[in-house]
């Protein structure tokens, strides 16, 4: 059965990548329906709204929802986070945020890891209560947050050929809350024998990753932590540019680039294309396309292979990127 998309472009660079992303996807032979669908700053100024009910709608219907990205507004203080909305609309516990080395400039060559960030609880979504001495900040981590990503984490590797799953908390000081993910994740993994689960402490893991990273294959871990250690991911093989994301829930799921609006080269046509399009990927594995996701990397590959955007040393612009893609896929 034919499977629905709604496309939300965003702000600044947003749409511009979306637009590749989509060039890409026009360029397999594939049954997708697309639904377009508004948000953002831009999305304000013309309808009044940041995210529009029409727009909830379209993400309430779509199996999967390609996203670009959004331009915090700074003077307006009712704003609520869009994305933060979305991922919540979808109840999206899983983040997903693979780095890999596809010929981009990398300061970790030949890299091949994953990241699976628990998505909806932790510091992240936490009440703050403030006194006169300071602020109290409740992090809540609780079983079934815990057990879901650590299965779906679990189930994402095998599915995928992972070899070792690692999870990295630091139960040795957070003794009652770390310690329940913790325990929860090594319970989950007796379910998935032929794959090794072990642990790091985050600090190590920050260390690691620094001195021999691709001794690692995939991780697992709890929101704050996974936002901090995905991004030092990101900057080992090449920087916002290049990095995809997925956050899954557990009826769909939202794909979009790490990166956001970037207004300083928006309009200009010089964005890198690659964290959108690599998105696009992960949604088509996840929409059951799993050779034409592949098909895609291979192409991102292929055009890495001629010519890069000006953020990876290059001289092409976006739509110049996007068209070796969309050859490469011809
Ligand atoms: P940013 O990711 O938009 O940009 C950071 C730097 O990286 C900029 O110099 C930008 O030019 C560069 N950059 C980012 N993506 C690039 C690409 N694809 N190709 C080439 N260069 C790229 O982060 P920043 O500047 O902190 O935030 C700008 C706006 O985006 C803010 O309003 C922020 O709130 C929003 N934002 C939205 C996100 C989302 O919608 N998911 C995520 C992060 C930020
Ligand atoms: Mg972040």
């Amino acid at each position: 059965m034919s499977k629905t998309v709604a496309v939300i472009g965003g702000d600044g660079i947003g749409p511009e990548v979306v637009d590749s992303a989509l060039a890409a996807l026009d360029a397999l032979d594939l049954d997708l329906g697309y639904l377009h669908a508004s948000a953002g700053l831009a999305c304000r100024q013309r309808l009044g709204e940041y995210l529009p009910e029409a727009t909830l709608e379209a993400v309430r219907e779509a199996d999967a929802v390609l996203f670009g990205a959004i331009t915090s507004p700074l003077d307006d203080r009712s704003y609520k986070s869009v994305v933060l909305a979305l991922r919540q609309e979808l109840d999206a516990y899983a983040n997903v945020r693979p780095a890999r080395d596809l010929g981009q400039p990398c300061k970790a060559p030949g890299l091949d890891l994953v990241l699976f960030r628990e998505n909806t609880e932790g510091l992240y979504n936490a009440p703050e209560v403030e006194d006169e001495e300071g602020v109290t900040t409740m992090r809540r981590i609780t079983r079934r947050g815990s057990e879901r990503v650590s299965r779906f984490a679990l189930e994402w590797c095998v599915r995928h050929g992972r070899k070792r799953l690692t999870v990295a908390h630091k139960a040795n000081v957070l003794r009652r809350s770390d310690a329940l993910f913790r325990r929860v994740f090594f319970e989950e993994a007796k379910a998935h024998p032929s794959l090794k689960a072990d642990e790091i402490l985050l600090d190590n893991l920050a260390l690691q990753l620094v001195l021999s990273p691709s001794k690692l294959d995939a991780i697992v871990t709890m929101n704050l932590y996974g936002d901090v250690i995905s991004d030092e991911m990101a900057g080992l093989v090449g920087g916002l540019g290049f990095a995809p994301s997925g956050s899954y829930g557990p009826r769909a799921a939202l794909f979009e680039p790490v990166h956001g609006s970037a207004p300083d080269i928006a309009g200009k046509g010089v964005a890198n294309p690659c964290g959108a399009i690599l998105s696009a990927a992960m949604m088509l594995d996840y929409l059951g396309h799993a050779p034409e996701a592949r098909r895609v990397e291979d192409a991102v590959r292929a055009a890495l292979r001629q010519g890069r955007t000006p953020d990876a040393g290059g001289t092409l612009g976006t739509a110049g990127f996007t068209r070796l893609v969309v050859e490469s896929l011809g």
